[in-house]
């Protein structure tokens, strides 16, 4: 062991895990009691509350009035599913991908649809070449690669007359980062990332031009029925107000109500993001003051302000991956900091979720211990 000093302060919450993500900061379980429990979810009560859970995302994301929003099966996975299944194949298509989620899609297209797609990736740390994508074809996405901490900086890369539509996974962006709706045709997100609810549900967000490719193209291939968005040829409405395609947990709808309303005492989306740039930026400050730490991201533009992604550079370190588990399993030991070891297909290193629910003083009473838990594991090599 180490005869190194702990440091003084503790994180209030070690919850820094990147989904699910730490519960608001003000959660406790009471807060749920209203929930419409023992109820149909096709009844009044249950109806009215999940149209409130669309139309307050709405609110606070600034989703435009003409845009639909469903909530649907299998939280992100399920609607970035849904939406690929029904709509691709309609013209090319071009998969951008530059960690594990992102390559998770690519094999979807490519070996379960089977559809010949131009395929742009880019290492852990980078982003593909977006200036040189094809906005003639439909364009798949992240917005955040959670797994790597690089997100797209904007939506400018994507063209306004595009003829394609462009499908865009972004459940570790939103509510965290600006998302340029005219640019986005399908978006996706679920419910434990920044708004730290409960997983179940996703989210699926339809522009127009999403909507007419759902009413003018049918896909070669069956559809189940929790991907199927449309009937004899139009839009299934009742999707979009909350008539949910299966049975949601109405524990989880009340949940999200919570956090939804928490997120506007928060000021909404800027505040949001606020918390979040705050977050990130006590790790990219420790990270410029010592040089045994790095983000993972190349370009400052592209760095994540929610799954921030660090690695170890220090030349004295033997085995890398055993180094940085080593750091996150004192840390947990600790009781400092809970599930912040790199994802499993991602480079050796940590990740510190910064999204909205983490209180910037707990990533800061951090800090302190990652210096330790790095200094002690350097002694104890
Ligand atoms: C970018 C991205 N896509 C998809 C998923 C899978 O999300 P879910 O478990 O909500 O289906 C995750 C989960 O972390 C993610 O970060």
């Amino acid at each position: 062991m180490t005869d190194l000093v702990q440091p003084a302060t503790r994180p209030a919450n070690p919850r820094f895990s990147s989904g699910p993500c730490a519960k608001i900061p003000t959660f406790t379980l009471d807060k749920l009691n209203d929930a419409a429990l023992g109820r149909s979810h096709r009844a009044a009560i249950g109806k009215q509350k999940l149209k409130a859970a669309i139309e307050t995302t709405r609110e606070i994301l600034g989703i435009p009035a003409d845009y639909k929003i469903g909530i649907v099966p299998a939280s992100d996975t399920g609607a970035v599913e849904m939406a690929m299944w029904s709509m691709l194949g309609a013209r090319g298509v071009t998969m951008l991908a530059w960690e594990s989620f992102g390559s998770g899609w690519v094999t979807d297209v490519a070996k379960q649809l089977k559809l010949d797609a131009t395929v742009m990736t880019a290492d852990y740390g980078q982003l593909p070449d977006l200036a040189s994508v094809d906005f003639a074809t439909d364009v798949v996405f992240t917005w955040n690669g959670t797994t790597s901490g690089v997100r797209v900086p904007n939506g400018d890369w994507i063209a306004d007359d595009r003829e394609g539509i462009t499908i865009c996974d972004a459940t570790s962006a939103a509510f965290a980062m600006d998302l340029s709706w005219d640019k986005l045709d399908v978006t996706t997100f679920s419910w434990q990332k920044v708004l730290g609810g409960e997983a179940a549900h996703g989210m699926i967000v339809l522009s127009p031009r999403a909507v007419e490719r759902l009413e003018s193209y049918t896909p070669a291939w069956p559809l189940p029925k929790i991907f199927r968005m449309t009937k004899g040829g139009k839009l299934i409405d009742g999707i979009f107000v909350g008539e949910t395609i299966n049975t949601p947990s109405m524990l989880a709808v009340e949940d999200y109500l919570v956090a939804l309303d928490w997120a506007k005492s928060e000021g909404g989306l800027a505040g949001l993001i606020a918390r979040a740039d705050a977050n990130a930026k006590v790790i990219h400050d420790f990270c410029d003051a010592h040089d045994w730490i790095a983000n993972l991201a190349d370009d400052p533009a592209t760095r994540s302000n929610t799954s921030v992604c660090l690695k170890f550079t220090d030349d004295r370190i033997k085995d890398g991956a055993v180094f940085a588990k080593a750091v996150a399993k004192r840390l947990e030991a600790e009781g400092v900091a809970l599930d912040i070891g790199a994802y499993r297909d991602a480079p050796a290193g940590l990740r510190i979720w910064c999204g909205g629910t983490v209180e910037t003083s707990d990533i800061e009473a951090l800090m302190p211990w990652l210096d330790w838990a790095f200094n002690a594991e350097i002694a104890a090599q």
